[in-house]
């Protein structure tokens, strides 16, 4: 079958569109026919050697496609089902094995595009919210990168609990994309001083939490953001790791920092199932709309990479999977 994989650590170009076997089924697994994976941006931090892993790697942590054998083991799932999934790190082939415990057969009205393009970040928004910091109505949040794909969703689930969203972005594109999900002010992070303008909006009165997924260009500002006894949620590195800290910094105002993964978020099958439930009712209400912004063809997940690391994505980047 066709995959791309990573032979050693390094730019987009790295990536190689390989000939590999085909997966058997395992006794406790699933073989999925893959019809699309979600590109993310941890894809590129183990494209990088950033998060560091065994190579030759297959890329990919999550995917759509149809059951095409089911283990012995294996009971809840059929050949021919449709499910979305998290993968350890194999989705961008033709084919892949799959836990049942990291499965979601999908409701009649959930595209397989929808599908690959949900899981990642809608239940990493949706933790965040719930579980890192509880949004309340009344609160101000500020929420980075707000068109990008995990932040759009987080815009819009903290207009949902009844905040106030003060987001960021880098382009007037983005800004309008922003507001037109439910952000209260913008902030062009690029140019303007994050936690001066955060003053200017708020009266003074600074933010009740920040959801900060770009990381190293945006700490400090976060930080300084923050009103008493505020939280800062660092749950990415788009523009780079953040250094380390000392922790004496969080007493000056008694600050809540939070570095989470959403795997820690969902590690039950009872977790999985209650933050998938919620996911896929929030999308059937259109409270989430789930923006698919570009698609490549398997073969070109060069293309997909250098189009995230561009800082071009208001939404998801799945790759198509063709079958020979
Ligand atoms: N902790 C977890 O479990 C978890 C799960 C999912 C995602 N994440 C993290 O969440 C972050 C966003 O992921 P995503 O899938 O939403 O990615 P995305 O759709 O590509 O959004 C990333 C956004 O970050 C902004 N950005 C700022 N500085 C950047 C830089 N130097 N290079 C590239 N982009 C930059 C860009 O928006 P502007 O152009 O407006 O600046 C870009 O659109 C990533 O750091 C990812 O690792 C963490």
């Amino acid at each position: 079958m066709k995959a791309i994989q990573v032979l050693k650590p390094g730019n987009a170009k790295c990536l190689v569109y390989a000939t590999v076997p085909k997966p058997t089924v395992a006794a406790k697994s699933i073989l999925v026919r893959n019809a699309f994976s979600g590109v993310n941006y941890i894809d590129t931090y183990i494209r990088t050697g950033l998060y560091p892993t065994k190579m030759p790697a297959i890329l990919g942590r999550e995917g759509s496609g149809i059951i095409e054998q089911v283990g012995r083991d294996v009971h809840g799932f059929n050949i021919g089902d449709r499910i979305a999934y998290l993968a350890t790190e194999n989705s961008y082939a033709e084919f892949c094995n799959v836990e049942p415990k990291s499965a979601v057969k999908l409701p009649q009205n959930v595209s397989l595009e929808v599908g690959a393009a949900s899981l990642i970040q809608g239940l990493t928004a949706i933790t965040l919210v719930r579980r890192s910091y509880q949004v309340k109505k009344g609160d101000t949040i500020l929420v980075h990168a707000a068109a990008g794909g995990t932040g759009r969703l987080v815009v819009q689930l903290c207009k949902h609990l009844g905040a106030t969203v003060i987001g960021t972005v880098s382009t007037e594109e983005k800004a309008a994309i922003a507001t037109g999900l439910g952000a209260d002010h913008i902030i062009y992070y690029t140019k303007e001083d994050v936690a001066e303008k955060v003053r200017g909006y708020t009266n003074g009165e600074m933010v009740h939490a920040v959801f900060d997924g770009v990381g190293k260009n945006t700490f400090q500002g976060s930080f300084d953001s923050l009103k008493r006894c505020g939280t800062l949620v660092s749950f990415g590195n788009a523009s780079g790791k953040v250094p380390p800290i000392e922790i004496n910094m969080l007493s000056k105002g008694n600050i809540v920092l939070l570095r989470p993964m959403l795997y820690s978020y969902i590690a039950t099958p009872e977790e999985f199932s209650a933050a998938n439930t919620e996911l896929f009712d929030l999308i059937s209400k259109k409270v989430l709309d789930i923006n698919i912004c570009k698609q490549f063809d398997l073969k070109d997940a060069t293309l997909a990479h250098e189009f995230i690391e561009a800082r071009k994505t208001t939404g998801k980047v799945l790759l198509k999977i063709a079958h020979q």
